[in-house]
């Protein structure tokens, strides 16, 4: 077994191995009341576990699927669920699913009497690596994604790699986009690891699998502790995380959101790349590298839809972007992140030409 520690508003651990949901019983100390928080699809797991919770009383609530989990409807249910329970500041909140439970669950949790505590039990690779780590809550409005929300740790995570078998094959190796983004701006021993058998890591029984889920959540581990609330805004800030992300999301924007996460930030960072390549910051050898691992797993690498205009609009209301100017995680060599801000239309337009050619370098 695997323990991580996350230094946040408070240090909590994260565990990672196969077959570990009974340690959810050592947080039970002070708990009389405990709400699992689970879509449909975990009805029977997250049955399993309120049966073996030890001296305390449960309920279950149960969500929509994916973001459909994420509105102030689902909110609002959840509140009254806990209202109806008696649900107090001393009791616990366990979510059971993907990224979309973690950050409603983490959201109801800041919520209720302002703060009650929360632990994830992530079910799939992206929200063992990315969501249920780091404290990032948050429901979807009118406004836009994830615009409301709060940072909001948890008490624990608890990865159990038992899950990942019963994701699709897709989803894990779309998860897999994130393990390697934690690669390429920390930890190159994740792309060594990758690169000795690219065609077996695309499965989760791969024997270094469990290696590299750790490795990923170590990274994030490192860099949330650094700069928690996103502030720093240099090139060892949180910010960081978002590597491939800026232009991921205008591609997630473009495709109406039919793109998984982790395909929109695998053509994401062969953007950004070809940008750091043409912005004479990183070496062709690395640019390949990108192509050669995110292909190597069957993740896209190539992207066309046509003009650059929309996505151009698209970067610019993502988020991320600071004031009115562009700003870019690139890489200056592996483990090298560092901030390209407000780089040339026809730069961009350039990288986004080699996107769309698949250009590789080799
Ligand atoms: N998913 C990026 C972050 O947690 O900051």
């Amino acid at each position: 077994m695997t323990t991580i520690s996350v230094h946040a508003e408070h240090t909590y651990s994260v565990v990672v191995d196969r077959n570990i949901l009974g340690l959810i019983d050592e947080h039970l100390s002070g708990v009389s009341k405990v709400a699992v928080i689970h879509p449909k699809s975990m009805s029977e797991v997250a049955g399993k576990v309120r049966a073996k919770l030890s001296g305390v009383t449960s309920i279950g609530i149960e969500i929509p699927d994916a973001e459909n989990a994420k509105t102030t409807q689902v909110l609002e249910f959840c509140w009254s669920a806990l209202g109806e329970a008696g649900f107090t500041r001393n009791d616990l909140i366990i979510s059971i699913g993907g990224g979309a439970t973690t950050d409603l669950a983490g959201f109801v949790a800041a919520t209720w009497l302002r703060g009650v505590k929360v632990l994830h039990v992530p079910t799939t690779l992206l929200a063992m690596v990315d969501a249920a780590v780091g404290g990032k809550t948050g429901i979807n409005t009118a406004a836009g994604k994830n615009l409301v929300g709060a940072i909001y740790s948890p008490i624990a995570v608890i990865c159990d790699l038992d899950f990942l078998s019963s994701q699709s094959s897709q989803d894990y190796i779309s998860g897999l986009a994130e393990v390697i983004k934690c690669g390429f701006i920390r930890d190159g021993r994740i792309l060594e690891l990758l690169e000795s058998d690219l065609a077996g890591a695309k499965s989760p029984t791969w024997e270094h699998a469990p290696e590299i889920i750790a490795r990923a959540i170590q990274v994030k581990a490192e860099v949330v502790g650094n700069d928690l609330r996103e502030t720093l805004g240099t090139s060892s800030g949180r910010e960081i995380l978002n590597y491939g992300h800026t232009f991921g999301h205008a591609v997630e924007r473009q495709e109406n959101f039919t793109w998984r996460h982790g395909d929109a930030v695998s053509v994401g960072m062969m953007f950004v790349a070809q940008l750091a390549y043409l912005a004479g910051r990183l070496d062709a050898e690395v640019v390949t590298r990108h192509h050669d691992i995110l292909a190597g797993v069957g993740l896209p690498t190539k992207y066309d839809a046509g003009s650059f205009d929309q996505l151009l609009t698209n970067m610019a209301i993502d988020k991320k972007s600071r004031g009115d100017q562009l700003r870019f995680i690139i890489l200056e060599s592996v483990g090298q992140p560092a901030i390209l801000q407000a780089p040339d239309t026809a730069l961009l337009i350039a990288a986004y030409a080699k996107l769309g050619q698949g250009e590789t370098h080799a």
